[in-house]
This record gives C-alpha cells, structure tokens and sequence, in this order.
C-alpha cells in the first residue's frame, strides 16, 4: 500500500511517501518533505498562527508535489491519503485538511483522518515493530501525554501536563534567557557546556504518585533566578540551562518508567519534538538499565520526532479507517 501522509497542524508543512506491504514488514520511506516557516516565527520569539496558516497556504502543493516527484511515483499509484485533523492551530490544519479532502476527491483516493499525537507514537513503527502493551510518553511543544497502548486504535490516555507542556517550558524559558525559538534544541547544545551544581531548579510533581506533570512553576523558578542575576552571561546561561534540563528529564523518566511497571509494559515509546533530546534518550536507556527493567525503549530517529507527515502516514497504516469526506473537520482541541 502507497500511502501519502500530510502534516500542517503547526509551523512544518509536510508530506510524505510511504509504502507498506503488511503489519510486520518494515515500512519503505519513499518521500519525506518538511518545509517550515520557523525563520519567520523566529523574530516573534514563538509562532504566529496567522503567519504559519499563509505560509502553509503558498507551500502545500509544491511541498505535495515534490514528495511524489522524490518518491518517483505517479499520482495513480497512491493507494490511500492520510491527514492530521487535529491537534494543532486551526487555520494550519484546515490548510492540510481541505487540501486533503481535494485531492482525495479528485484522484478518487480513500482518506484517513489521523490525530497528531498517534502520529508522535507511530513514529516509532518505522523502524521496528513495538510490542503491546506498551507505555507511550508524548513531549512536545504542545503536549506531555503518558498513554497505555494496548494494539492499534487501543490508546488509553493515563496523565499528562496540568499546565505547560515539557516543550512550551523549554521554549519559555529560552524567551527569558534571550535564546531563538525554539529554545529545546539551544538548551541542549549550551547543557553540554554547564555546571550542574549552581543551580537547583525543581522537577514538579516528582514525587506524587499519580501520572501527571506541572511545568509552569519550573519557568517561574529560573524567571526568579534570571531576576536576581544583573549579567545574564553565557556561562549563567549554560549553567541554568543544564539544570533545566534536568529538571524536566528526571520527572519524565521517573513516572513513565513507574507508570510502565504497573501497566507489565512490554514496550516504552517515545516521541514529540523534544524525545529528539539525546540526554533525554541516554538517560532512559540509563535508568531502565540500572533498574533492571528488560523493557525495550523505542525511541523515533531525530527527525522523526519532530513534527512531519511519515508519522502520520505509519499511523493511517496501522489504523485504517477511511472516512467520508463529508465527516473530516480540522479539530484543534482534539485528544487521544
Ligand atoms: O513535536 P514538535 O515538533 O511540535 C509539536 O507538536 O509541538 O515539538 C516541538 C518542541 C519545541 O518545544 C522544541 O523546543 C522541542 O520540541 N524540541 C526539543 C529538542 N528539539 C525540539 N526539546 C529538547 N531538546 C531537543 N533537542
Ligand atoms: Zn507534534
């Protein structure tokens, strides 16, 4: 089956090629195309909905057309399309959705509305196949979701952020430490560089013993420090920028790894943007090691974890289920 996947919920205006013979062959990427207005949104310090909804309007065909040109197929040999409708910024999805349902209309295709976070846990299909049931953990700039996977279409949503998510956090708190957004990639390149025994910042909700998270707090803690410092050095900067991180990471590690030990998972999955955190990623294989877990950590290419429409195409895949045209509607608050 040749699907062609479309990713527009935020910034990236994806689309992707990608073929897949049966549940347990490895998927073929044929085509991946990402292009975003992240330069513009950069001057902002954070996305403009309007700016991302008019640049993805200019971007989604050629963006379209050059993943089947790569793919080196014809329109007709595409089996199926598959769409994210939701969550995401509303002017955005209507972009991919609309032009999915178009195209869908015209080449006669079946479509398969895909919700973009089973896209983040479908992310991790493309290389190997997870077994159930399996702990999901969602980081991104819009979500932090731990979510019971128990086969395909089975998502139970376990706990998630009360308040920012680990992304937005990042992102936040990069605006205080004057760094481009988005600020997760930056955070990581200058925790290389920093001490982790200046400052203490705290990792919220760590010790209670439900599966939710609060990141709104941390932001305020480093905004209090940030106030009390008169030159917000680079060294200062690094400094704070580790413990952050750390911060954020022990958390997440510590209730999706708790939250996998309850549910006898037989599989922990990564994704969103900020699972592209190779500290992130080092110290889950640490902690599941020093544990003594046997659980397999599956964590997406780097790529792969930030938004982009093969995540979406590996998820209408493994939960297909067309709709009619007539019942796909872009839903920004969806949930899983
Ligand atoms: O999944 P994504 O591309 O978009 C959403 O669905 O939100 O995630 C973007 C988020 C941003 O907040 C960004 O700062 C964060 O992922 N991020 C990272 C890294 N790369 C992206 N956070 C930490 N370390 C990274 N290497
Ligand atoms: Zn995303």
């Amino acid at each position: 089956m040749i699907i062609l996947g479309i990713e527009t919920s935020c910034d990236e205006t994806s689309a992707s090629v990608l073929e897949v013979d049966g549940q347990n062959s490895k998927p073929i990427l044929k085509s991946n195309i990402i292009s975003s207005s992240l330069k513009l949104h950069q001057k902002t310090g954070g996305i403009v909905p309007e700016i991302a909804a008019r640049e993805q309007v200019k971007y989604i065909i050629p963006v379209i057309k050059e993943a089947i040109s790569k793919a080196d197929i014809k329109n007709s040999q595409i089996d199926t399309i598959a769409v994210t409708y939701g969550p995401g910024l509303l002017g955005s999805l209507l972009v991919g959705v609309e032009t999915a349902k178009t195209l869908s209309f015209i080449w006669k295709k079946p479509l398969v509305p895909v919700n973009h976070l089973t896209g983040h846990v479908y992310a991790n299909f493309i290389e190997g196949i997870p077994d159930f049931p399996a702990i999901g953990l969602i980081v991104s700039g819009g979500h932090t979701d731990l979510i019971l996977i128990n086969g395909h279409g089975a998502i139970k949503w376990l706990g998630g952020t009360r308040d920012d998510a680990a992304g937005e956090c990042l992102d936040k708190i990069g605006r205080l430490l004057d760094l481009p957004y988005p600020a997760g990639p930056q955070i990581e390149e200058l925790a290389k560089k920093g001490n982790i025994n200046r400052f203490h910042f705290p990792s919220p909700l760590i010790d209670s013993s439900d599966f939710d998270f609060s990141f709104s707090g941390l932001k305020t803690a480093v905004l209090r420090e940030v106030e009390k410092i008169e030159h917000l050095n680079n060294q200062t900067i690094a400094d704070i920028s580790v413990s952050v991180q750390k911060a954020i990471i022990d958390v997440l590690i510590k209730k999706t790894l708790m939250v996998a030990k309850k549910h006898d998972a037989r599989s922990i999955l990564l994704g969103g943007g900020v699972a592209a955190n190779q500290k992130l990623r080092d110290e889950f294989e640490f902690e599941i090691k020093n544990l003594k877990l046997r659980i397999p950590l599956f964590v997406p290419e780097k790529w792969l974890c930030t938004d982009n429409a093969t995540m979406i195409a590996s998820a209408a895949f493994f939960n297909y289920k067309p709709k009619s045209l007539l019942k796909i509607d872009a839903d920004p608050s969806l949930h899983f």
